[in-house]
């Protein structure tokens, strides 16, 4: 200490130093990393596969976060999908008290063959409302079981009934708000879903399946191209709320991401670019 007092006349002055100088070398970092070109750029003359460019050209950089301040965004869509038209199906209130959370981890695993026998609309309604349903509120903005980038929500569930309890088979959108379920067309569509799912017998097998898509938009006009991997993330947390409740509930279940997308975007209806398949979650009877 008795060193620095030769240099600085007193201790807030040798606090205003160091910091300047921090932030100095800060601003000049973030300025010589954001000039530097990328091993990626053009410049360094590498040839990119798509998956490499989507990855590369949503990755974060301070050129481009300051860039993405005055790029034009898609405009934002509705929070809520909503059919209004259809036929509603209200779900039972979730009220299941499963085994807990660490035997549901310790237990998952992928199941892929099932009994045939049908699922209930309690054990349906469950597993809806631990994927995505309302738990909770920050000022007017419901809050739901699964995180979301800035609390945006691009995910759609789709539910897929081959063997429910009172349910006619067909293709269902849930309803987060009510959590309810809306018709969007009734048959049978388990040959369909499993020509899509690249003939992956357990979609044909499944009670049902949960067909997740995203309206990229919503994350967009927030984050820009970045919110594509939001969607993505997203999914995914979805996905594992499924898995541990069909657990819990004693049923089995794996989630897929090996399909033709463009097939379940039209069983689904949706257009595959404001709004596309990204996932699908398979459920049944042990
Ligand atoms: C992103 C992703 C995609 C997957 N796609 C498929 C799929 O198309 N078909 C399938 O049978 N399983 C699929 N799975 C399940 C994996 O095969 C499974 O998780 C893995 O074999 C590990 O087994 P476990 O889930 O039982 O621990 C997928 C899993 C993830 C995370």
């Amino acid at each position: 200490m008795y060193h620095y007092h030769k240099f600085f006349k007193n201790d807030m002055q040798m606090y205003l130093n160091i910091r300047a100088v921090s932030l100095s070398i800060v601003a000049f970092v973030l300025l010589a990393s954001s000039l530097r070109p990328s091993a990626y750029s053009k410049e360094a003359g590498k040839e990119l596969s798509p998956g490499e460019r989507f990855h590369h050209e949503t990755s974060l950089t301070w050129r481009g976060v300051i860039g993405d301040i005055f790029r034009s965004k898609p405009k934002k869509p509705p929070q809520y999908k909503n059919y209004p038209d259809s036929k509603i199906i209200k779900l039972p209130k979730p009220a299941y008290h499963g085994i807990t959370l660490e035997e549901s981890i310790e237990k998952r695993r992928s199941v892929r063959n099932y009994s045939g026998k049908l699922i209930t609309l309690s054990q349906l309604s469950q597993l809806l409302f631990s994927a995505q349903g309302i738990t909770g509120k920050l000022y007017d903005q419901p809050l739901r079981t699964a995180p979301s980038a800035g609390a945006l929500y691009p995910i759609e569930i789709y539910v897929i009934a081959n063997d429910v309890e009172g349910m006619t088979c067909g293709i269902y959108h849930y309803a987060v708000l009510n959590h309810s379920l809306e018709l969007v067309k009734s048959g049978d569509f388990r040959k369909e879903i499993t020509a899509a799912g690249l003939e992956q017998e357990m979609l044909g097998d499944a009670d049902v399946t949960f067909v997740l898509s995203a309206i990229f938009d919503r994350v967009r006009h927030k984050y820009g191209e970045r919110g594509f991997r939001y969607a993505y993330i997203e999914a995914g947390h979805i996905s594992q709320n499924i898995y541990l409740q069909a657990v819990s509930l004693g049923l089995g279940s794996v989630s897929i991401g090996a399909f033709l997308d463009e097939e379940i975007n039209k069983l689904i209806g949706i257009d595959g670019q404001n709004e596309a398949v990204i996932y699908l979650h398979a459920i049944g009877t042990l």
